[in-house]
């Protein structure tokens, strides 16, 4: 059986402006290149399960613009049910607004509809929550919205991983309840310095180019990173997350899920575009043998 993943979360449309310079305040430079790809960290993890295998349902919602039906689109080509997304009525798609030069990203969201993922919204889409084996959250969505889900999910033993991104804090006996918790550097020392003891064993941080620490029955692990040309790193940490949850529906140890999710994210950052390099099972597969 094909594992059964629901993510609840945002869908954005990617505007990215590719430049070797970056303008300073009151200036104009020229840049490279410009491409509207589809985005979200919900939707990027909903197509990064999906691509690997998994019975993948998106619960989020877009607008009533353009945006919004090629958004609804994409995620149809990926083989996502799309059952539980709407569009809003009088409202904008999620919008991102990145910046892409060699050495980095920049990103500004606007959530548009992903604001109306409201509790209420998710509660009409319980049974699905219920019927998964694993739940995906990420933070672009409203935090009650958050809450909510991670309460249903502990109310009735749904494995939830939640990437707590972009950073907002949760309360302690909300990050008890996630199954993992999935930060980066960043949002890691700033969510759980000082604290860290508590939910050790359900951290998986992630470290860029210094690979990835978890820890297993209290021994720290590191899974150390590919080396590989890179493209753009949008969206790789969504690629981890997809992948880490289809895993660990799987049945696969920590271990093993990680090491799986940190060779989709390797491979994730060869093309351009969020969803562009995310890869293919087999493909995650040969990288996994080579190593
Ligand atoms: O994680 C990458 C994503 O963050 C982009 O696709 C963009 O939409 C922002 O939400
Ligand atoms: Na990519």
């Amino acid at each position: 059986r094909q594992p059964r993943i629901t993510v609840v979360g945002s869908i954005n449309m990617d505007l990215v402006t590719s430049t070797d310079i970056f303008p300073q305040q009151g200036e104009t430079v020229r840049g490279e290149d410009f491409h509207t790809n589809p985005g979200g960290k919900g939707a990027n993890q909903a197509v990064a399960a999906a691509r690997l295998g998994a019975d993948v349902h998106m619960v989020g919602r877009v607008g009533d613009d353009t945006f919004g039906e090629n958004l609804l689109h994409n995620l149809q080509q990926e083989n996502i049910d799309t059952s539980m997304v709407d569009q809003v009525a009088n409202t904008s798609s999620g919008l991102a607004n990145i910046t892409l030069s060699e050495k980095d990203n920049r990103i500004i969201i606007i959530p548009g509809a992903n604001n109306q993922v409201t509790p209420e919204y998710v509660k009409a889409c319980e049974e699905t929550i219920l019927a998964s084996d694993y739940v995906l959250l990420q933070f672009e969505i409203p935090k009650e919205t958050i809450e909510y889900c991670i309460d249903v999910c502990a109310q009735h033993d749904i494995p939830v991983v939640v990437n707590p991104a972009p950073v907002m804090p949760l309360s302690p006996d909300q990050w008890e309840k996630a199954s993992v918790i999935t930060p980066n550097e960043t949002e890691a020392a700033e969510l759980f310095k000082g604290r860290y003891d508590e939910i050790q064993e359900k951290l998986v941080i992630t470290k860029g180019k210094e690979g990835v620490e978890f820890f297993d029955h209290g021994t720290q692990k590191n899974v150390s990173p590919y080396k590989v040309e890179v493209a753009d790193t949008t969206g790789a940490g969504d690629t981890f997350n997809g992948a880490l949850a289809v895993a660990l529906a799987e049945g696969q140890t920590l271990t093993a899920a990680v090491q799986f999710a940190n060779a989709a994210g390797a491979l994730s950052v060869q093309k351009l575009g969020a969803q562009g390099g995310m890869p293919t099972r087999q493909a995650v597969d040969q990288m996994l043998e080579e190593r």
